[in-house]
């Protein structure tokens, strides 16, 4: 089709529904016309029949009184049942003899022999003869007076065959238009009312086009499912951009922070080539060896940290009790704090379950108490708390250690950050980044506190489970 057609018409959808309201439309229009075309039809018939049975009766009562000349005088003088149109009357005497009759004379081809006549006197009966022509009928009603004479009155179906004739030309115009009104209708409410689908598909085929996802469906109006399912689409466009800003923000970045490892690393191998001795040589491989094995520890923390950080990393919640995952920490750290006589507290209330990953936590927890252990001096203590506080759970690491300068609080949480005094230290500077990111994945807070030369203190603030 050309694409001067509106768009209802060009898709299929489009032109099955319209298709459908239209059927709808007319199938009921024809319901209503047949309806009133069978109820009319019988009407007009029960008003002739009792036309004629009215205009019997009262022939009757004539000829009771006058005879056949009182009924003849008055059917001449036209005084009794003032119908509409001519009327077929017959008079036979007793003996069938002819007193009156009178037929227009249209009429004449009916054969009135075929006519059943009632027997006994009072006794009336209908008849309808045909000319088997499939054209008008003639419906008599019969009577047998008290004195043997038979009265018959009739009258022919040929006005009411033309009025119903008339009548359904009548109906016919009237569908038509219906038929035209329906097709219109039907085109013009699918088109206004696939109107948001046009616009989400238009949307979608830009975005598949271009590859841009910076298109939107238009807000809708009403907020009926078509305009929800726009705003959802926009909702999720919205989220697609930003996953997909945070992955290439999370790609910079990993690129940026492999650049240092990897040029000392090429450093190393380039000093040892140009030096010839082999016993540098050797030194240098070996120093190779644990850069790579840094660079490959880096790479997935770096990773782990942007799958947090964009909301795209697996979390397998389940509701874990803080007061286990603290002791298996603890278990883990106990030989490398007992080695430098620091004592590690713990301090957790019972019953404290948060809906976590457990890996993940356990994570969380060791940065935490690794950073505690490594940077607290010999003879040193560290207190790990746990409690509830305003429906979160709350917990701290706190030690007895160095401290952080003020100036550099706020800046322990960034990537590849590491304090000047840790620097001799092992350690990534990642540590904190992925506490950060892994506890915001949860939904939940960090914090850092410290005085210099007395400890810090690290508190994370989770959702508690409600089962808890
Ligand atoms: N318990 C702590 N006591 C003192 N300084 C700390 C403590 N925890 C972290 N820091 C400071 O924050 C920096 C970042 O920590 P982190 O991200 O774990 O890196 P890393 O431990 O590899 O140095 C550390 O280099 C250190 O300067
Ligand atoms: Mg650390």
């Amino acid at each position: 089709m050309s694409s001067r057609w509106p768009d209802a018409l060009r898709d299929a959808l489009g032109l099955r529904l319209a298709l459908w309201y239209a059927a709808i439309f007319v199938a009921s229009a024809l319901a209503l016309v047949v309806l009133t075309y069978v109820l009319l039809s019988a009407s007009l018939r029960r008003y002739d029949r009792d036309t004629i049975e009215t205009t019997l009766v009262q022939y009757a009562r004539a000829y009771m009184i006058g005879g056949a000349p009182g009924l003849a005088r008055e059917l001449r003088e036209g005084n009794l049942a003032a119908t509409p149109g001519p009327l077929f009357v017959r008079l036979l005497g007793p003996g069938e003899e002819l007193t009156f009759f009178s037929m227009p004379q249209q009429w004449r081809r009916f054969d009135l022999s075929q006519l059943d006549t009632p027997r006994l006197s009072g006794e009336q009966t209908w008849a309808t003869l045909d000319t088997g022509d499939g054209g008008d009928e003639l419906e008599v009603a019969s009577v047998r007076l008290a004195d043997g004479t038979l009265l018959q009155v009739g009258r022919s179906t040929d006005r009411r065959k033309e009025l119903l004739a008339r009548f359904r030309l009548v109906l016919l115009v009237d569908l038509a238009v219906v038929l035209v009104i329906a097709l219109a209708g039907g085109v013009a409410v699918t088109w206004s009312g696939l109107q948001p689908v046009r616009a989400l598909r238009d949307t979608v085929r830009g975005i598949v086009q271009t590859g841009r996802t910076d298109a939107r469906v238009p807000p809708a109006s009403g907020g009926d499912t078509l305009g929800e399912l726009g705003n959802l689409v926009n909702a999720m466009l919205d989220r697609i951009d930003r996953v997909v800003a945070g992955m290439r923000g999370a790609l910079d970045n990993v690129a940026h922070d492999l650049r240092t490892p990897l040029t000392r690393l090429r450093g190393i191998a380039e000093e040892a080539l140009t030096s010839g001795d082999p016993v540098r040589q050797r030194a240098a491989l070996a120093e190779c060896v644990e850069e790579a094995d840094r660079v490959n520890a880096m790479l997935h923390t770096l990773m782990d940290i942007s799958e947090a950080e964009t909301g795209t990393m697996a979390l397998t919640r389940e509701p874990v009790p803080l007061s286990a995952l603290v002791q298996q920490t603890v278990d883990l750290y106990e030989d490398a704090a007992e080695d430098r006589a620091i004592v590690i507290e713990t301090e957790v209330d019972e019953g404290l379950v948060v809906p976590v990953d457990r890996t993940r936590m356990r994570q969380v927890l060791a940065n935490l108490l690794d950073n505690a252990v490594k940077y607290t001096p010999e003879g040193g203590r560290v207190r790990i708390r746990a409690r509830a506080h305003d429906g979160r759970a709350v917990l701290t690491v706190e030690d007895t250690g160095p401290g952080i300068p003020p100036d550099e609080l706020p800046r322990v949480w960034e990537r590849l950050y590491r304090g000047d005094r840790s620097r001799s230290t092992r350690g990534l500077g990642l540590g904190l980044s992925l506490v950060k990111a892994i506890v915001e994945a949860h939904g939940g807070s960090v914090d850092v506190s410290s005085v210099p030369g007395t400890g810090s203190r690290f508190e994370i603030r989770l959702p508690l489970s409600t089962i808890a």
